[in-house]
């Protein structure tokens, strides 16, 4: 059976460090209350200008063509995860196309958030099995220090959330022992408001019946964004952080023993686990409800906080730098995150 193989990964953070310490200026909020509740301890900020979710994707990107021994020209298809894109529309896929001068290739741009690399995987992965493309791009890449509410209204969501970029070329693999193994995505939209960025959006529900019978036709035809949206703090990420928490402690072991299970396998099996970086809590109590050993996961939250789709791959990549994943490996990935969306991938290193 053809699989496909990861051949090369890649990253990218910005050089701001910002500490928990530093959003003291903007907030109020503290370095113990962060740790204790997130583990995280710093994260990283992209520069205000000149660097975007594109151009942090296009340098986890070189970086992962490098260590597959590709060029951009090889790519043949490009699939780009993120939440918080260059532009409202076109996608960021398009932008590094441009970026790297590739051929006039295919670019999808997915919109799964916290689960975003793994859906992507999982588009690519299909892609190569059915033999469609040899090599595919996927990136994972969030600039979010663009989009918080850096006040004390917003701080349990501000303080969680870094920039950064993953990515990797998938390749069909040389033997059926190696690649992935199979990937398993799930969705319930039911809680698709507890985290959520609302605005703009065509939902419109910043107005009141009320409010909008104060304006004339033409108002209302050109309100795509307005002062009163913006002055009530509508334009932000609004998350129930005790209700995401609940589910996702829940769903992520949850999905990874289906796809332990898929594949006539146990955690015992897995030789590294990289979870979503969430909160340091969600992924160590995803580790005791599995039984595994610390040497047997990767977190990296602490240093990056949460970068959504790219926290995957960012902590694939420096697992893999760090010499915890060796050839032959069993590595786990798993997500849970806005949508809700959650799901897994078990791949052969
Ligand atoms: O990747 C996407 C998926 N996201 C997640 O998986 C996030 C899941 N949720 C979480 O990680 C946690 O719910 C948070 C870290 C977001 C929040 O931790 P929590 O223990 O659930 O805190 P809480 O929201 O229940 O807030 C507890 C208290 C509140 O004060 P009162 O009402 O008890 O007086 C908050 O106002 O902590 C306060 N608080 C803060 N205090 C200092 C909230 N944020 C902060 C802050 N600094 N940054």
């Amino acid at each position: 059976m053809l699989r496909t193989k990861i051949a090369g990964i890649g990253m990218y953070v910005p050089e701001q460090v910002v500490s928990n310490d530093d959003l003291k200026k903007y907030m109020d909020t503290n370095d113990a209350w962060i740790q204790e509740r997130t583990g995280i301890k710093e994260r990283r900020y992209a520069k205000r200008t000149g660097e975007t979710t594109t151009t942090m994707g296009v340098e986890a990107a070189k970086k992962a063509m490098e260590r597959a021994g590709t060029t951009a020209q090889d790519i043949d298809f490009i699939i780009f995860a993120t939440l918080s894109p260059d532009y409202y529309f076109p996608g960021c896929g398009v932008l590094v196309q441009r970026a790297l001068k590739m051929k006039e290739i295919g670019a999808l741009d997915v919109r799964n958030q916290c689960s975003g690399f793994i859906y992507a995987l999982s588009v690519g992965d299909q892609f190569i099995k059915s033999g469609m493309y040899k090599n595919i791009l996927v990136i994972g890449s969030e600039k979010h220090s663009f989009g918080l509410d850096f006040s004390t209204r917003g701080r349990n969501v501000s303080v969680i959330f870094g920039d950064g970029a993953g990515a990797v070329v998938l390749q069909p693999a040389e033997n059926d022992k190696q690649g992935i193994l199979s990937t398993h995505l799930h969705s319930d939209g039911e809680s698709a408001e507890l985290l959520a960025m609302y605005n703009p959006g065509t939902h419109a529900n910043y107005w009141t019946e009320k409010q909008l019978a104060d304006f004339d036709d033409a108002e209302i035809a050109n309100m795509f964004m307005s002062h009163n949206m913006i002055d009530n703090a509508q334009n932000f990420p609004f998350m129930d952080g005790p209700s995401v928490f609940k589910k996702a402690v829940v769903k992520m072991p949850e999905v990874i023993m289906e796809a332990l299970a898929a594949n006539q396998l146990t955690p015992a099996d897995i030789n590294m686990l990289i979870p979503h970086q969430a909160n340091l809590r969600i992924s160590q109590f995803v580790q005791n409800q599995l039984g595994l050993r610390d040497d047997q996961v990767h977190n990296n939250i602490q240093q990056y906080g949460n970068t959504t789709a790219a926290s995957i791959p960012i902590a694939l990549c420096e697992a893999w730098e760090k010499g915890k994943i060796k050839e032959g490996d069993l590595v786990c990935l798993a997500s849970f995150g806005s949508g809700f969306t959650w799901g897994s991938a078990l791949l052969r290193w």
